[in-house]
């Protein structure tokens, strides 16, 4: 059996996957949400904190699991480096006293391998990943080829979302929150300009539209005149132009590439009407459209685990001396992941 720790944001989480069988047996997540949503944004010390506690209360959930184990994998990068810190401390310390290896593994890598969860690996795959740290969509050739093809120059998508909430002062995490309003909305009721729309770039952009929602907001008087269906509306255009946006952008690379399966990963791929409008798109450019279970969206361990499994396979273990947390690196376009 593999462990798997994810500590990467304001998730802890843990998981017990069974090497032979790929069957996940032990997933537990705590979230940090309520803990952080009164700053509206997660704040890394207090992420750092919450995880010390909160990661060995799960693990004492696992504990009749420990001495069956093959290998620890724990998220080392992307992420707040204070949080990962937690889980890499935690991972370090189990490999150690247990004598087996240890797997880094990429938080993005992660979310892609969450498709397969409960499914085969299979690959070639377009992905698109779209979290609250990141956006891109990435061509994924195999375990190892995992090429971005375009990226935001800018905010994320789950960023986005959550600025805006905030802005309308809704809470966090303003992804789910204003999806639920956009659908007693109006999205035609405001004009939002779609990002990039007269640009030939394939990149996404998503700080001019929040900016745009900024200025209607004092134009309806601020959040504090807002009435409730002004939120609804305002919801609705927001994720409207958003998914437009999104849409236009996936649009240019589909026209071109020849992988027939898309995916939509990330804590964002758990919008409804995002897996609407590229369900459309995919009918339209005859691809096959793949989503992660919505359980698995968002950040989670048994993501890790899974990509583990495949590590494993091929022997891709590091030193405990190799492995440190790694804060976010720009990845751009052509890069591989
Ligand atoms: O993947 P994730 O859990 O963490 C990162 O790796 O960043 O993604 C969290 C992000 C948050 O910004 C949250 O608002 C967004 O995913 N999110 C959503 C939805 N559910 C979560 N965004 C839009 N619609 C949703 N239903
Ligand atoms: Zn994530």
């Amino acid at each position: 059996m593999i462990l798997s720790i994810e500590s990467s944001c304001d998730d802890s989480a843990i998981a017990i996957t069974q090497i032979e069988t790929k069957k996940l047996i032990f997933h537990r997540k705590l979230s940090q949400e309520k803990e952080h949503a009164h700053y509206g944004g997660v704040v890394p010390e207090l992420a750092s904190r919450l995880h010390t506690i909160a990661l060995p209360e799960i693990l004492h959930h696992a504990k009749d699991y420990l001495p069956s184990l093959k290998a620890i994998a724990v998220t080392n990068q992307p992420g707040l480096g204070v949080a990962l810190l937690e889980g890499i401390a935690m991972a370090k310390t189990i490999a150690f006293l247990q004598k087996i290896p240890l797997i880094a593994v990429h938080h993005l890598k992660a979310h892609i391998y969450s498709l397969f969860i409960e499914t085969k690996t299979h690959f070639p795959l377009l992905v698109l990943l779209i979290s609250g740290g990141h956006t891109q969509i990435l061509e994924v050739q195999d375990f190892d080829h995992m090429k971005i093809l375009a990226t935001t120059m800018d905010d994320s998508v789950g960023e986005s979302f959550d600025k805006c909430a905030k802005m309308m002062g809704l809470g966090y995490p303003g992804g789910p929150i204003i999806e639920t309003l956009a659908k007693e909305g109006d999205a035609h009721r405001f004009s939002l300009p779609i990002p990039l729309i007269n640009s030939p770039v394939v990149a996404f952009s998503l700080s001019g539209l929040k900016n745009a929602v900024r200025l209607q907001i004092e134009a309806l008087g601020g959040k504090e005149n807002m009435s409730r269906q002004d939120r609804c509306d305002l919801a609705a255009t927001f994720q409207h132009t958003l998914i437009a946006h999104l849409i236009h952008k996936s649009k240019k690379i589909f026209e071109h590439n020849k992988i027939v399966d898309f995916a939509i990963v990330g804590g964002a791929g758990a919008n409804i009407a995002i897996r609407d409008a590229f369900g459309q798109l995919c009918n339209k450019y005859r691809k096959n459209l793949h989503t992660a279970p919505l359980a698995y969206c968002s950040d989670n361990a048994a993501m890790v685990g899974r990509y583990a499994l495949d590590a494993y396979r091929l022997k891709r273990f590091t030193p405990l001396v190799d492995i440190a947390p790694l804060t976010t690196k720009k990845l751009t376009q052509g890069n591989l992941l």
